[in-house]
């Protein structure tokens, strides 16, 4: 049986918005969780060589074990991953060991970190905006306003909608995508595409957004 993502919400509490987040360090001690993917996200490995993204300093919110963090210092990123689970950044320093990259990991809570790293040129998530908007929107847009300045991009790869998933899967519709990110970011490019897991090694559904903060032109 694939595992579930996370257990069902209770209603009406702020509590119940909590149950709906995964105990994240628990699912990395039990093992593979079901969000793991065999190597780096392949629609980030597409737009790297599309070469829609230029080496810069980088942000990784949630890293996890690192496969996408590896692929962006392998690419000449500076990479500053940050990631809440022990079990999961102590398996991300391994990866990076085993890689030969240099990256700056951070054991933290995101938004504490955000109150004093100042901003980067890109910030990157896999899988932590669609978890974070259920919980607290305005706290992850209020993260994602300090960790920029106008002119950084801002990638995230977040579920996409699909009757078919049943198993927890967070699914964020396009239209809510672009409302909500658009209250910060011009979406440069919105596409479809698949996440592969272990254990769901025909993917999800997913969007891959790139987005970027105005340059406002004073007068
Ligand atoms: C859905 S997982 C995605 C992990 C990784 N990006 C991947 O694709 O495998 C979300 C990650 O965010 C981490 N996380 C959750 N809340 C966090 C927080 N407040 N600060 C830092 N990391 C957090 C979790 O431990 C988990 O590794």
């Amino acid at each position: 049986m694939r595992p579930r993502f996370s257990e069902p919400p209770m209603r009406g509490t702020m509590r119940s918005r909590k149950s709906l987040l995964p105990d994240w360090d628990a699912m990395y001690r039990m093992g593979t969780p079901p969000w793991e993917a065999p190597g780096p996200a392949k629609e980030l490995v597409q737009i790297l060589d599309e070469g829609l993204l230029k080496p810069c300093r980088v942000l990784e919110i949630g890293c996890g074990t690192g496969a996408d963090a590896v692929l962006l210092a392998k690419r000449g990123f500076e990479v500053t991953a940050v990631e809440s689970s022990p079990i999961a950044l102590e398996r991300a320093r391994s990866r990076a060991q085993r890689a030969g990259v240099l990256i700056r990991f951070v054991l933290e809570d995101i938004y504490s970190f955000g109150r004093h790293c100042g901003a980067f040129e890109l910030v990157y998530d896999n899988g932590f905006y669609h978890y974070a908007r259920l919980v607290d929107l305005d706290k992850f847009l209020d993260l994602l306003w300090r960790v920029t300045q106008p002119g950084s991009y801002y990638l995230t790869i977040a579920g996409a909608p699909d009757p078919s998933i049943q198993d927890g899967f967070p699914q964020v519709s396009e239209q809510s995508l672009r409302f909500e990110l658009g209250r910060l970011f011009q979406c440069i490019q919105l596409r479809s595409c698949r996440l592969h897991t272990f254990h769901r090694p025909e993917g999800y559904l997913a969007w891959a957004c790139l987005m970027q903060r105005p340059i406002i032109q004073r007068a």
